[in-house]
C-alpha cells in the first residue's frame, strides 16, 4: 500500500472515512503496524514513560526522539511519521523550532512533526510550515503542560473554556497546520471542531466524532504499568504473556531444559574426536 500523504487524509474527512494512527518507538512494533496497514505513526515523547521510566515527558531530549523516529522510519516505510517535538524544543523561539522541525526531517526522515498548543504557539506553526514542513497540532490535554494544568484532567468542560479550546482549534488551522489531535476533550467539543475545522481532526479520548483514532501501544498493548486512562483500550494484556515466557524461560535454563539439542551446534563430522586427540597430546 502506497503511503498516503496530507492531501489524503483530507480526502478522507471530505469522504467521511476514519483515519488510524498509534503512537511508536521502535523498529519491530513498526513493521508491524506497517504490514496491518495503519495509516500514521507518532513517534510520540511519551516514549520518555514508556521506554525510559521518566516520571514525565519533560526530561526527553531531541536527540532520544530522533533516535526512536529513525528505528520507526525505518520499521514502517509505507506509514506516515510524525515526530513529536519534546518539551522546551519549539517554545523559546520561532528559529528553534524551525531548526528542531528541520532535525526530524533530515536525520529521521518523518513526514510530519507535531507539537502541543494552540494560539500561543501559532507564530512556531507558521514558522515551520513556512519552511516547508508539516505540523500536526496537538491541543485539549497537553502532557508536557500537565503540571500548568494540575494534572491529568479533561479540559474544555465548560461553555467558556470549550470557547478558548475552539479558538485554539482555529489559530492551528490558520497557522497552517494540516491536522489537530484533540486529547481528553468532551465529544461535544470535539464534534463542533471536527465539523467546523477543514483539516482532519483525530481524537484520543475526544469521541467517535472525530475524523480519526489514535492510541498509545503500549496501553492497548497491555505493556505498561503506567495509569491507563478510561478512554484508552486495551486490547490485550501482553504484559501477562511477557511475565509467563521469562519465567518460562527461567525455569528451563535452571532445571537444563534449555537449550536441547535443537538449539545446539555441532563440529563438522570426525572434528570432535580429531580435537580430543590433539588435546590428549598435549596432557
Ligand atoms: O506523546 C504521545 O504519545 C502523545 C499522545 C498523547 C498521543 O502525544
Amino acid at each position: 500500500m502506497p503511503k498516503k500523504s496530507i492531501f489524503d487524509f483530507m480526502e478522507r474527512k471530505r469522504k467521511g472515512e476514519k483515519i488510524t494512527w498509534l503512537t511508536c518507538y521502535d523498529y519491530p512494533t513498526a513493521k508491524l503496524m506497517d504490514q496491518a496497514g495503519l495509516d500514521m505513526i507518532l513517534v510520540g515523547d511519551s516514549v520518555g514513560l514508556v521506554v525510559y521510566g521518566y516520571p514525565g515527558v519533560e526530561p526527553v531530549k531531541m536527540d532520544q526522539m530522533i533516535y526512536h523516529s529513525e528505528a520507526v522510519r525505518r520499521g514502517a516505510p509505507n506509514v506516515f511519521v510524525i515526530g513529536d517535538m519534546p518539551f522546551l524544543s519549539y517554545h523559546k523561539s520561532v528559529e528553534d523550532a524551525i531548526s528542531n522541525a528541520g532535525r526530524f526531517y533530515k536525520e529521521a526522515g518523518v513526514d510530519a512533526i507535531a507539537l502541543e498548543g494552540g494560539k500561543r504557539i501559532a507564530p512556531q506553526i507558521r514558522g515551520i510550515v513556512d519552511a516547508g514542513m508539516v505540523v500536526i497540532g496537538h491541543i485539549g490535554f497537553t502532557p508536557q503542560s500537565s503540571a500548568a494544568l494540575g494534572g491529568f484532567k479533561t479540559q474544555a468542560d465548560t461553555a467558556e473554556s470549550a470557547m478558548v479550546l475552539i479558538e485554539d482549534a482555529k489559530a492551528v488551522q490558520e497557522a497552517g497546520g494540516s491536522m489537530l489531535l484533540l486529547e481528553a476533550v468532551p465529544e461535544e467539543v470535539a464534534k463542533i471542531i471536527t465539523e467546523s475545522l477543514r483539516i482532519p481532526i483525530i481524537g484520543l479520548g475526544a469521541g467517535a466524532y472525530c475524523d480519526g483514532q489514535v492510541l498509545l501501544v503500549a496501553d492497548m498493548l497491555g505493556i505498561t504499568e503506567l495509569f491507563i486512562a478510561k478512554f484508552e483500550k486495551k486490547y490485550t494484556n501482553l504484559a501477562e504473556t511477557m511475565l509467563q515466557v521469562f519465567k518460562e524461560y527461567i525455569r528451563d535454563v535452571r532445571e537444563g531444559k534449555f537449550p536441547g539439542p535443537e538449539h545446539s551446534n555441532k563440529m563438522k563430522p570426525g572434528e570432535a574426536e580429531k580435537l580430543e586427540k590433539m588435546l590428549r597430546k598435549t596432557r
